[in-house]
């Protein structure tokens, strides 16, 4: 495979966020007195983005895969294992409790479940003036008419102020958990799966509030859905994961368009919406056979060959790395191509340095320069290989 450039690639944008190598391992302990650690969940395992300023990634897949996992870690509700969260060019991943006090009120968080995450004993204007009372970011008296602007902006009566949760519907209530999450003017939101558990018709009016959000303040989005039609609409960049890794990252158009892991083809003919553009007009649908496996010990090689149709021997004995393949485009697969031109011989053999079944040739060095946080100005041409 060769290595092509693009002089028409813009410059590097403003990140707001930077991930590198985010990884959670949580301890397995056995049961009894002494409470050994025998093993991990590897939930996060070496992932890498970055959100751009008031932009917005969307982080998709199966359940168990990693999203929510890695959503908190970014808000630093959880310490990761390994890796850097860079804010703003700050690495906020193992700072202390006491550390992250100024930077919580930039990042926060917006949950599936919009009663669980709102205090049902607190009035709605308590709920949303809590956090400027705890940060102070104003004087007393301007915090009700700024309650009453948000709760306004949010698409809720101002006067309701003295509401309950429970006198809101489903809906009404997750527009108090983003009048809630936008009332320190956060630079970086996490949304995990904010729409999820409304019904279908109030989804829609959610993430067109989310959308005029995301344009007023200029936040940051890392949206997490398992739905990928709806990803689609709010995000121009999206990650899809399976246990615990990236296998494929790209801007919209490349990824729906031309997908090129055999998981994300699977998703996309999966997502009603878009099925007919990813089987070339054919209304068919990939099947996805068996369970993911546990990520306590996930398979060797690819975590996706126990349920990969394209499956080969390299696969069980050498993980892909997660290439750039285009100018806003990362793979991770050993035969990555559009559906149904699957390259026959491993694209990645020659720089991996093995041979097509995964065994490491005599004298031939791995290349180390394979996979880079960022994309860069050059990239690995698929169609060279053919
Ligand atoms: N505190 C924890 N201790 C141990 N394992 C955990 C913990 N939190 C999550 N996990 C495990 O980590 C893996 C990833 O979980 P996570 O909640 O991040 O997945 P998800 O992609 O958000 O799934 P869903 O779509 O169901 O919300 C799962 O196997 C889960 O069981
Ligand atoms: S590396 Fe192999 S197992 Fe993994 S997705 Fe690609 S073809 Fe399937
Ligand atoms: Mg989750």
């Amino acid at each position: 495979m060769t290595e092509t450039s693009n002089a028409a690639v813009p410059p590097a944008k403003d990140n707001v966020l930077e991930v590198e190598d985010l990884t959670m391992h949580f301890p397995v302990r056995s049961s009894g007195i002494i409470r050994r650690v025998v093993g991990h969940v590897q939930a996060v395992d070496g992932v890498s983005f970055s959100l751009p300023r008031g932009g917005s990634l969307g982080l998709v897949g199966e359940s168990g895969c990693g999203k929510s996992t890695t959503g908190r870690m970014v808000a630093r509700l959880l310490k990761p294992t390994r890796g850097e969260i860079r804010f703003e060019g700050t690495d906020i991943a193992q700072m202390s409790a006491r550390e992250l006090q100024p930077i919580r009120r930039d990042i926060q968080m917006i949950f599936q479940d919009p009663y669980g995450s709102l205090n049902p004993r607190q009035t709605v204007g308590s709920i949303v003036a809590t956090p400027m009372e705890i940060h102070k970011t104003l004087p007393e008296k301007e915090i009700k008419p700024r309650v009453q602007e948000l709760l306004e902006f949010v698409g809720l009566n101002p006067e309701h102020y003295n509401r309950y949760p429970h006198e809101f519907s489903g809906g009404q209530r997750q527009r108090i958990g983003i009048a809630r999450s936008l009332a320190l003017q956060p630079k970086v939101l996490v949304a995990d799966e904010p729409v999820s558990a409304l019904d279908v018709s109030i989804q829609a009016q959610v993430i067109n509030l989310l959308q005029d959000v995301q344009r007023e303040f200029n936040i940051g989005f890392l949206f997490i859905a398992h739905d990928l039609a709806i990803v689609r609409h709010f995000c121009p960049e999206i990650a899809v994961m399976y246990l615990g890794r990236i296998v494929e990252i790209g801007d919209r158009d490349a990824l729906y368009g031309a997908p090129l892991h055999p998981y994300t083809q699977a998703l996309i003919s999966a997502a009603p919406d878009v099925k007919q553009a990813a089987v070339g007009g054919r209304r068919e649908r990939i099947r996805l056979e068996g369970d993911v496996p546990s990520p306590i010990n996930p398979p060797s090689g690819c975590r996706f060959r126990t349920r990969c149709s394209l499956a080969q021997e390299i696969c069980a004995k050498v993980e892909p790395p997660l290439l750039q393949v285009g100018p806003k485009h990362k793979v991770a697969c050993h035969f990555a191509g559009e559906l149904g031109h699957a390259p026959t011989k491993p694209i990645t053999a020659d720089l991996l340095g093995v041979d097509d079944a995964g065994n490491p040739v005599a004298g031939k060095e791995p290349r180390t320069d394979l996979e880079s946080p960022e994309y860069r100005e050059t990239w690995f041409d698929l169609n060279a290989t053919k």
